[in-house]
């Protein structure tokens, strides 16, 4: 055997003793932990730092697994019937591909600046409302990689003039993309209120958006059965039309039903002409059920504080 041979074999024989040597001395798990600090500390230095929005008490996200299950349509009752209770209130369309609120809460004012350069939201029903819609044409398709969606997304979070504010609900796009890692890493959040019809497939993925945000150590705060079941304009018998699994998902999230909302042509309509169906049909079974969401809300946010007080 040449002794280059030789000294091959030796060191494959040195190769595969390495990890038992390792172990032996202890060593693995010295690397692995070391391993396991320095890649944190990396990681941290990549993330954004998590500040407070100055003069905005709580932020709360509207989120599904899927699109149009109602996040938008909530997010709008939600907000003004917060206005409505006396609640100072914004309204932020995360959407930035698909913003609703320019619609929903009629709003077509290009906002106007400050002297320090800061979007001013205007206001309708009582709500401050910014979205990517009221800065780009109407008609016109947004075609934007990830980089820039944050950084519209932060401009519209933080290069606005929010405060003073109780609460700012923020509405945002299915799923559990760069709008929601953003809001995530950059703004303390006080919860997530997931929206989602009672059907197995929008369930599934809401799961999933409870899982990411249970992930980031944001609350979930409960969540809105849209769409639930319909009633008959005939025979006045309600039935439910994408099935009633909510509850087990429910169980599994550890979470609770905050509202159950039916599938009903006068939201429709009350969403395409920019009026919320709480300010359009006030005493209706809707508007109560948004009022009573409402008032859950601030009751949970209450909760929250005074149990952070506590530790
Ligand atoms: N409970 C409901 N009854 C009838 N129509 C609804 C209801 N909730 C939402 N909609 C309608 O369904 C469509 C999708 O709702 P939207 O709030 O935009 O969903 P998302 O924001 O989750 O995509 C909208 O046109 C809205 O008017
Ligand atoms: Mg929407």
């Amino acid at each position: 055997m040449s002794s280059l041979s030789r000294r091959t074999k030796s060191l494959d024989l040195f190769l595969r003793k390495l990890p038992n040597l390792l172990t032996k001395c202890n060593l693995t798990s010295k690397i692995k932990k070391n391993y396991t600090v320095r890649q944190e500390i990396l990681m941290a230095r990549g993330l954004p730092d998590r500040s407070a929005l100055p003069g905005v008490e709580d932020i709360v996200v509207v989120a599904s697994g899927k699109g149009g299950v109602g996040k938008s349509t909530v997010s709008v009752n939600l907000a003004v019937s917060l206005a409505n209770m006396g609640i100072r209130t914004g309204l932020l369309d995360g959407d930035i591909f698909g913003p609703s609120l320019p619609l929903m809460m009629n709003i077509r004012e290009q906002p106007l600046l400050d002297d320090n350069n800061r979007i001013v939201p205007p206001v309708n029903y009582g709500v401050k409302c910014l979205s990517i819609g009221l800065l780009t044409e109407q008609n016109k398709a947004i075609i934007w990689r990830g980089p820039l969606v944050m950084s519209a997304l932060q401009r519209l979070l933080k290069g606005a003039v929010w405060g003073p504010l109780d609460i700012l609900i923020v509405d945002t796009p299915p799923g559990t993309g760069d709008v929601h890692l953003s809001l995530s890493q950059n703004v303390p959040l006080s919860g997530v209120v997931l929206v989602s019809t009672p059907q197995v497939a929008a369930l599934q993925v809401a799961a999933r958006g409870a899982q990411m945000y249970k992930t980031f150590g944001i609350p979930l705060l409960g969540l809105i059965e849209n769409m639930s079941y319909a009633v008959c304009g005939n025979c006045q018998n309600s039935f439910e039309i994408f099935g009633n699994t909510t509850e087990t998902y429910v169980d599994q999230m550890q979470t609770k039903v905050l509202a159950s909302l039916p599938l009903d042509a006068t939201i429709t309509g009350c969403c395409d002409a920019g009026v919320p169906v709480v300010l359009q049909h006030k005493t209706s079974v809707y508007a109560k059920s948004f009022q009573n969401l409402a008032k859950e809300i601030v009751k949970l946010l209450e909760r929250q504080k005074q149990e952070i007080k506590k530790e």
